[in-house]
């Protein structure tokens, strides 16, 4: 019988190159020394700050338009033309205005950077059109020249899209030949606090932007996502936290994808996923817990639950509680996070980079969309740079 896992499993946990279910405080403990070992194995993040230039992209033409802020912490939405004709009049934003407008995009790129994620509620976008937008997003980010979209590991050759889109489905595990079953029993379904992720991770290029387009909705709503502020979660964090986790560095691993494949009979593409740095069957890296957005300029706390098994300078059981604590300080703050209520031609864009996201599993009627993800720099801290409320001189 195939074991039921899921895309992002925070109770199944890395042990010895397998993937297997853990409760117990010595499995988490030998877990966490593997990916200690792991880790050690891995690559290195920069041991140097590369160059980088933050955006200076004008944002005000975009905010021109029709558009709220969906939280002060983080979230921006377009909004489509009747309700904009319904409350201040402006004019309303489609996604088609930006598509072919070089300016505008550098300006979504540096809107979405400080905003965390925008959204349009007027998007009638391709599949083909996410992917092109959101790799023009990336280079607008200023992200190297040699990363381009992901194809995630799961992407079988000949999917439905091509290999830059993965479709994200209630049915199916990103792949047409992954048919879910987590969600099946409640025993099984995820909690909401274990869903909080930023894509991809375990890569060592992992990704700057994403895109979102729920194509197939429950017919009585849910399947809402919901979004968390990595700029706030650090800023949230008293200063001498703040210090204390800076130049720390966590194991990301994304091996679990081999087994999940595997045992449904696939073979796990192992070409270059997007990136050169992305080849082979590895499935993990090393990040610093603290990173600078490059595009912005700006701090953020980076430990997506998802993929981070380890911080490597810490002993197992201080590492494991120190993770659980950033989890729930990303989880349990509701005023730093956003929720969509997905509807019709909405598209959603995020940097990945300072966002975390979770999908509410609260219905099983299907929820279906097309998410095409950009590769970006490899992530680096750089200790000159600032928060956001700091370098916008915002309270504290
Ligand atoms: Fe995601």
């Amino acid at each position: 019988m195939a074991t039921a896992v899921a895309q992002q499993p925070p109770e199944i946990k890395f042990h010895a190159g397998k993937v297997r279910h853990t409760s117990s405080p010595l499995d988490r403990a030998a877990a966490s020394a593997a990916a200690h070992d792991a880790a050690a194995r891995a690559f290195a993040p920069p041991t140097s700050v590369p160059a980088y230039t933050p955006s200076t992209a004008d944002v005000s033409d975009l905010l021109a338009n029709s558009h709220v802020h969906t939280s002060p912490s983080l979230g921006t939405e377009f909004r489509a033309p009747a309700l904009a004709a319904a409350t201040d009049g402006k004019p309303s934003l489609s996604i088609r205005d930006v598509l072919d407008d070089e300016a505008k995009i550098a300006a979504l790129a540096r809107l979405v950077s400080e905003r965390g994620v925008v959204f349009f509620r007027d998007a009638i976008i391709t599949p083909k059109e996410q992917e092109v937008l959101v790799h023009r997003l990336g280079l607008a980010g200023g992200k190297p020249p040699t990363s381009g979209i992901h194809i995630h590991p799961y992407t079988l050759q000949g999917e439905e899209h091509g290999d830059g889109i993965l479709k994200i489905s209630s049915a199916d595990q990103g792949s047409r030949a992954l048919k879910r079953q987590d969600q099946a029993s409640i025993l099984n379904r995820h909690k909401g606090n274990l869903e909080w992720h930023s894509d991809i991770s375990f890569e060592r290029v992992p990704s700057d932007y994403a895109t979102l387009q729920v194509r197939k909705l429950p017919p009585n709503g849910g399947g809402d996502t919901v979004w968390a502020s990595g700029y706030d979660a650090y800023e949230r964090l008293s200063p001498a936290t703040r210090a204390y986790l800076e130049g720390l560095t966590a194991y990301h691993d994304g091996s679990h994808f081999h087994d999940n494949i595997s045992e449904h009979g696939q073979r796990l593409r192992d070409i270059s996923r997007g990136a050169p740095e992305n080849t082979g069957p590895e499935l993990d890296a090393v990040h610093p817990v603290i990173r600078t957005n490059p595009t912005t300029g700006w701090k953020t706390l980076f430990v997506p639950r998802n993929f981070t098994r380890r911080i490597n300078e810490l002993t197992a059981a201080e590492s494991d509680n120190l993770l659980e604590f950033l989890w729930d300080h990303v989880a349990s703050n509701h005023d730093i996070q956003t929720r969509f209520r997905w509807e019709e031609n909405n598209l959603a864009i995020w940097d990945n980079r300072s966002t975390y996201h979770a999908r509410t599993w609260d219905t099983t009627e299907l929820r279906e969309g097309t998410r095409s993800v950009s590769l970006g720099e490899r992530p680096f801290f750089d200790p000159q740079s600032k928060g956001r409320r700091e370098a916008l001189g915002l309270d504290k």
